[in-house]
């Protein structure tokens, strides 16, 4: 949710810092701040909003000093605010966090009493206040640490700057990740291994629990315990170079224009072309013998699990559910011992997802995901991990990221489906066949950009939009929605087909678009009625359907989009692409920002 990054350096750390924060930017951006030592002194520099005005502020008052600590934030506690931007700072030590404090209001209500005087909204002031009571009461820095580790709750990342200890920093991570860096005399600590891309290859990551005290030589890493722990150096395969818009206007542009290359890489893992069967790694599941998969996600990657969950039931005959990971564990569902739990996440840190999974850890659920980021919380407490290959994903909006977890996921259900014998080898041909194809089918959607475009001008006048679809294509009708909603702040709902006489019906007349996914298939008849009694009512149909279908129903439709046609099977992969094109072009005639929508941070690792 936030990002955070620290230095112990050897030259200038606030430059280095800034770029750093920079392609951390995508966790957050409403505010941002740096703090260094300076001849033993907190300096600091914040700003509102992006950290290109932090930037700016650095250029007119620059900020010496080669340890230091930075942040950029997504608000929790306290407005977006220069007063509320980390790092947040007393007399003694600078705290920049990522989490949040669970307990802050009782330990503000101790401190307050106690005669501290707070100055922000923020929760993490009060881990600043701890420490800062600690070290007034002649502490060392590890010991007010280790203290203030044991009096704070909840789920945090935290690297902390002490006054007068030029050669240290200190880092803790408790729910939220936290890798450290490896230079040569000098060290890094930042929220992920993007942020330390081109600073060094050499990556440890913290685990839970664990805090350390890093200095220019190397950290010292201690267990929740206290105790002293080794955790691997591990060069990682994240590079700085993955992360250029290239000559795309945007991120997202970019990353929708990658889907054709990444969908062929992350399905060349999975897929044997030469005999058109899949290959799954080993899963610590047998998945011949589960009763059922209980699929767990948020948002875009929640409605991959819809898909699959639909596939899990008509290719591999598995009861199979798909479920908010916000609201599972608190309903209280009955699990089958033994069953499989399947979360999926672009990030592997979202934190509802990852309680979703440590709560099904309890009801002896086997946990495999579907994760893009590597090394990520998620992917260490799983059982079993099925990679995209999708890069790093920078455009707050998901787009290459749910394709491929569509992929993956499809690949899933087919070795599903195989293990239990409810899929024949002339089936696992057949679909297989499919899904090899659709790279080159993805590309020549890409090649519809401008018609697109044009439907996009409509579009963008309009206040609310209806997307409908049935089976999988209702799915891909609430993504195209959520994709709209969230980078161009039109009113969008995706809705069942059939289900709209049933109430949503009232809303249409001749203002509201409606975007009709219409793939070839057994529900496309069904999808045609729907179609006829949105025309009857004056409704704005932009219908999206292969040749033949477009066809049929272009004169009752304002638009058509005739896709290529394709194997039902993986059409909801081909039609998210064009949803995805649709919501970018309507973002950028309104003017948005595309990659880093109001209010929205890529990892959201806050309940
Ligand atoms: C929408 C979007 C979000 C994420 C959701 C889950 O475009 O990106 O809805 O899909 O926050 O994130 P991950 O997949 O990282 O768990």
């Amino acid at each position: 949710m936030c990002g955070i990054v620290g230095i112990v350096g050897r030259g200038l750390a606030a430059p280095l810092l800034l770029d750093a924060l920079r392609r951390l930017e995508y966790r957050g951006y409403d505010s941002a701040g740096i703090a260094t030592l300076v001849n033993g002194g907190i300096e600091r520099r914040r700003a509102e909003g992006k950290i290109a005005r932090l930037a700016a502020l650095i250029d007119q008052n620059p900020l010496t000093g080669t340890t230091g600590i930075g942040h950029t934030r997504w608000a929790t506690h306290g407005r977006p605010s220069e007063v509320n931007a980390h790092p947040i700072a007393t007399e003694r030590v600078a705290v920049v966090h990522n989490g949040i404090i669970e307990n802050h209001a009782e330990l503000k209500a101790e401190l307050t009493a106690a005669g501290a005087v707070f100055e922000s909204e923020t929760d993490t002031e009060t881990v600043a206040r701890l420490l800062d009571r600690s070290l007034a009461s002649g502490a060392s820095p590890e010991e007010a640490m280790a203290a203030t580790l044991k009096r704070i709750h909840g789920a945090f990342a935290l690297a902390v700057l002490v006054a007068g200890r030029h050669d240290m920093i200190m880092a803790a991570r408790r729910g939220s990740p936290l890798a450290l860096g490896y230079g040569e005399g000098e060290m890094f600590v930042g929220s992920d291994a993007l942020a330390l891309a081109p600073l060094t290859e050499r990556i440890a990551y913290l685990e839970e629990g664990d805090w350390a005290v890093v200095t220019g030589a190397g950290a010292r890493i201690f267990d929740s315990e206290n105790r002293p722990v080794e955790r691997a150096i591990r060069r990682t395969a994240v590079s700085g170079a993955m992360v250029g818009k290239g000559n795309y206007r945007h991120f997202m542009e970019k990353e929708i224009h990658e889907q054709p290359a990444v969908i062929g890489d992350t399905l060349k893992s999975y897929i044997d072309p030469a005999t058109r069967t899949v290959t799954l790694p080993d899963l610590g599941v047998d998945l011949g013998r589960i009763p059922r998969v209980s699929i767990v996600a948020c948002g875009t990657s929640l409605y991959a699990g819809q898909v699959a969950r639909d596939w899990f039931e008509q290719v591999a005959r598995l009861p199979a559910v798909a479920e908010i990971a916000s609201e599972f564990r608190y309903r209280e569902p009955v699990l089958d011992p033994g069953a499989m739990a399947l979360f999926i996440s672009q990030s592997g840190e979202t934190i509802d997802t990852l309680a979703a999974l440590r709560w099904a850890k309890t009801q002896n659920q086997r946990i495999v995901s579907v994760i893009n980021a590597r090394e990520s919380a998620m992917e260490r407490e799983s059982d079993g991990v099925l990679h995209t290959l999708a890069g790093p994903e920078i455009g707050v909006a998901s787009t290459k990221a749910f394709t491929t977890q569509l992929a993956v996921l499809a690949c899933l259900v087919i070795g599903t489906g195989r293990a239990r014998g409810t899929l024949s080898p002339a089936r696992e041909a057949e679909l297989t066949s499919a899904l090899i194809e659709v790279p080159a089918r993805a590309a020549e959607v890409l090649e519809m950009d401008a018609a697109l475009r044009a439907m996009a001008e409509e579009v963008a006048e309009a206040r609310d939009v209806l997307y409908l679809g049935r089976g999988t294509a209702w799915t891909i009708a609430m993504e195209g929605a959520l994709k709209l909603k969230e980078i161009s702040y039109i009113h969008a709902e995706g809705y069942p087909a059939g289900e709209m006489k049933h109430g949503p019906i009232a809303l249409i007349d001749e203002q509201v678009p409606v975007v009709v996914i219409a793939p070839a298939g057994p529900l496309f008849e069904k999808t045609a009625s729907n179609v006829q009694e949105v025309h009857a009512r004056g409704g704005r149909v932009i219908l999206m359907s292969d040749k033949a279908g477009c066809e049929r129903l272009a004169p009752l439709c304002a638009h058509t989009l005739a896709l290529p046609s394709v194997h039902p099977f993986v059409a909801p992969i081909l039609y998210a692409i064009p949803a995805q094109l649709l919501a970018y072009h309507v973002a950028v005639l309104k003017g948005t920002d595309v990659d880093q929508p109001r209010n929205l941070a890529k990892s959201v690792t806050v309940e």
